[in-house]
């Protein structure tokens, strides 16, 4: 099972909050309304691609923490 290196671009997000639902272990806003990680482990591989591909600006950023790959968004 893949594990990702999880970053959000603060940039890009726009506070949909979608990654809060999809991922609640994983994401959690900050004081500023942007998405951070509170937790890389805290859901599914599969929970936290999804979150990532749900949300709307592609501000979640996977890589393949063994090999490095990048996930999501593709290219
Ligand atoms: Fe931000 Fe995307 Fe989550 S806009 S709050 S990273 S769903």
């Amino acid at each position: 099972m893949a594990k990702y290196k999880i970053e959000v671009d603060r940039e890009t997000c726009i506070g949909d909050q979608l990654c809060c639902n999809e991922a609640a272990n994983t994401f959690e806003m900050d004081d500023e309304d942007i998405a951070v990680v509170k937790d890389p482990t805290g859901d599914s591989p599969e929970d936290v691609l999804t979150a990532a591909q749900g949300c709307p600006t592609d501000a979640i950023i996977l890589h393949d923490e063994d090999t490095g790959e990048k996930i999501w968004p593709e290219e």
